[in-house]
């Protein structure tokens, strides 16, 4: 199936760093089935590799500075109504390291989706990958989740899982997780912009064919 530029889902991307996982849900808009499309990319620093990523895919950036705001509200009120002047659906924290506060999340209501690097609900918070070294497990991973008022606490989406080797360092584990990351993230967002995800009874539902689920099992 095509899907013309005025039919997807538009997206806006928020991170903070060399934008890796930006990279990766540039990639899939490529496809021409794709259902989103990258509407804008928005940062709280202005040297993010994650803007001369979009740059140069002609993705419109906007910044938005902390110390221009007086409170964590007001820079997510900011931030809400820039992105919504690109029309934008759905949020993705794409390695964005700001907690955002019920302000953003009034915005866009149940359509922030935010990618962690760690099976949670183990390892929340800062340096998951670390904690991960840390606690000896075997099988270490991803997160995507939709984003509630708690820190990597929100319904979770999809995971991929990654073995622990024998001799890693934070580095070597961060860089196995990062590639199931950019593999995760644009399966969610092509979920999320066709309409698979739902709130029911409080619940996250995944609305998935059969095959697709399988998918998920085999890897
Ligand atoms: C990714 O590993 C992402 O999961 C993580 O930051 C990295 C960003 O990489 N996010 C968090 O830790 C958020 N709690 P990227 O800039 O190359 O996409």
């Amino acid at each position: 199936m095509w899907c013309s530029v005025s039919e997807r889902v538009a997206v806006g991307v928020l991170a903070s760093g060399s934008g890796t996982n930006l990279q990766a849900l540039l990639d899939a808009c490529e496809a021409p089935d794709f259902p989103a499309r990258i509407a804008v990319v928005l940062s709280n620093r202005p040297k993010a590799f994650a803007l001369e990523r979009a740059r140069r895919a002609g993705i419109p950036t906007e910044v938005v500075l902390r110390r221009d705001h007086p409170s964590r509200a007001d820079w997510d009120a900011a931030a809400v109504s820039r992105l919504r002047a690109y029309g934008v659906q759905w949020v993705c924290l794409a390695g964005f390291m700001k907690i955002v506060t019920p302000t953003f999340l009034e915005g866009f209501p149940d359509h922030v989706l935010n990618i962690h690097p760690s099976l949670l609900p183990a390892f929340r918070g800062l340096h998951a990958q670390a904690q991960a070294l840390a606690a000896g497990v075997r099988v270490a991973g991803c997160t995507v989740h939709l984003v509630d008022a708690g820190t990597d606490t929100g319904p979770i989406i999809i995971q991929g899982a990654v073995p622990v080797l024998q001799g890693d360092d934070e580095d070597a584990l961060k860089a196995r997780i990062l590639s199931a990351e950019h593999r995760i993230f644009p399966l969610a967002l092509r979920w999320a912009a066709e309409g698979r995800l739902s709130i029911v009874d409080g619940q996250l539902v995944v609305d998935l064919p059969p095959t697709e689920a399988r998918w998920i099992w085999k890897g």
